[in-house]
């Protein structure tokens, strides 16, 4: 067994700090705030919230100590860190598969992610030029209605938004992304604070919090659960080999328990300071808090127009928006880049511009769903409805329900106890999420969801 001897081909991150920087840059993206505020306002706000922290500190925390374990001991892309697992464990060489249905999710994702990026990106520009000064709710509503009515404006910004994604690829994640991760997350921090002290101003942040943080449990359903519970893997990158991959670059000693939970920490900070800012505005213009993925862009530019300096905030906040999103975009690719690197044999330029190239032409379904194709569904669901619900809500609580499934109970236990070196009491209360808690709590809610308890 050659695992205490293992390293990665593509190089180990410089430190602690490199990797927590790096974890935290892959789970703050748009998922924390253009995602989360528009799935709580759809599906009823604080008792989705409280289900949603709840899977984080159960399912979200233990299956991210796991992932990143099975990485730094497999030290390979997700597929061949799987195989040479089984391998060591005496297990079925099929837990490969896992490597391969996160390839597959990953790449599903950042197609539509790159997409809404774009339209970060484009709201930049909208920002900095000036627009959004003193607009009303409805100029601002038409503002973000005329960029997704037209294809070929958002395929031109998901373009560019991809092209940068492969270039930091293609020069390997740990060149540079350390650097700008150090520096940006910081900002963001601070532009998210100026909003919610913006939101304080406007008359309606008690109801915002309310609307947040009290629970309402008439408001959801199985469905929300299942949302919820998606999202915690989502936001925190979780089940698709993205943090596995992440793990094999992280250099041996470092503790796996407490970055993980410094990064789940620094996440949903995150996520609830955006939800602050943002539905304060919703209620004090009375708009719509179930207004779908145009929320943040239908609310937050009106804060734009109305501060002081709301220009270089606004441009500020679009800017340092596209960043995490593109922190957020390599790691949802390097899996597979990674894999193509060792498999194929092919170097990461080569490996970039071809998975960069397929990533694109995914996503100009996802750019057609709010447009040319929004009247098409199926179950109900648009082309990225779909693409989202396939991939947050059952390929990514799948994908970590098997992750805690080989750690906890396939790995033999003088593995993970050698990799976690944790305290004898934090590894079992470790071992009894992953083993039982987590897993059952995938289950009930898959279950649930399909109806099975009704
Ligand atoms: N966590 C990121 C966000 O919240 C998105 C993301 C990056 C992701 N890598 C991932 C989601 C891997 C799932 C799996 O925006």
């Amino acid at each position: 067994m050659a695992s205490e001897h293992r390293t990665s081909i593509h190089g180990q991150w410089s430190g602690r700090m490199a990797f927590i920087l790096a974890a935290t840059g892959s789970a703050v993206g748009l998922g924390n705030i253009w995602k989360f505020p528009y799935i709580t306002g759809e599906n009823g706000g604080g008792a989705f919230v409280l289900v949603y922290l709840l899977c984080i500190a159960v399912i979200g925390v233990p299956i991210m100590m796991a992932e990143v374990m099975l990485g730094r001991r497999g030290r390979q892309s997700p597929i061949n860190t799987m195989a040479s697992l089984a391998a060591d464990e005496g297990r079925p060489a099929a837990w490969s598969a896992l490597g391969w249905m996160g390839m597959v999710a990953g790449f599903l994702i950042l197609s539509y992610y790159s997409v809404i990026a774009g339209w970060a990106l484009s709201y930049v520009f909208r920002a900095g030029s000036g627009m959004f000064e003193g607009a009303t709710a409805d100029g601002v509503n038409s503002i973000f209605t005329s960029l997704v009515s037209d294809p070929e404006r958002l395929l031109a910004w998901h373009t560019i938004f991809m092209v940068a994604t492969m270039i930091v690829v293609a020069r390997g994640v740990q060149n540079g992304l350390e650097k700008a991760v150090r520096f940006l997350m910081p900002m963001l921090f601070f532009i998210l604070v100026v909003l919610v002290l913006y939101a304080m101003t406007t008359g309606y942040f008690s109801v915002g919090l309310n609307f947040l943080f009290s629970p309402d449990f008439s408001k959801i359903t199985q469905g929300s659960v299942l949302v919820a519970m998606g999202h915690a893997f989502f936001t925190m990158s979780l089940g698709m080999g993205a943090i596995m991959v992440y793990g094999s670059y992280l250099p041996k000693d470092t503790s796996i328990a407490k970055t993980s939970m410094i990064i789940a920490g620094a996440d949903t900070l995150v996520a609830l300071m955006a939800g602050m800012a943002i539905f304060p505005i919703v209620f004090a213009n009375g708009l719509e808090p179930g207004a779908g993925p145009g929320l943040i862009f239908k609310t937050l530019p009106i804060a734009f127009g109305q501060m002081d300096a709301g220009i270089l905030i606004g441009t500020l906040f679009f800017i340092l928006l596209v960043f995490a999103a593109w922190t957020s975009s390599i790691s949802l690719i390097e899996p597979v880049v990674a894999w193509l690197v060792e498999n194929r044999s092919m170097n990461r330029l080569y490996a970039s511009v071809w998975v960069g190239i397929a990533t694109w032409l995914m996503g100009i379904g996802t750019v057609l769903s709010f447009n040319v194709w929004s009247g098409h569904k199926l179950f109900g669901m648009t082309f990225f409805d779909l693409l989202d619900y396939l991939t947050a809500n059952i390929m990514l609580p799948l994908g970590g329900l098997l992750i805690a499934v080989f750690a906890g109970w396939l790995m033999h236990e003088n593995s993970s106890k050698d990799e976690l070196h944790t305290t004898p009491r934090g590894y079992n209360l470790w071992q009894m999420l992953v083993r039982v808690v987590a897993p059952v709590a995938v289950m009930i809610v898959f279950l649930n969801a399909i109806g099975v308890f009704k």
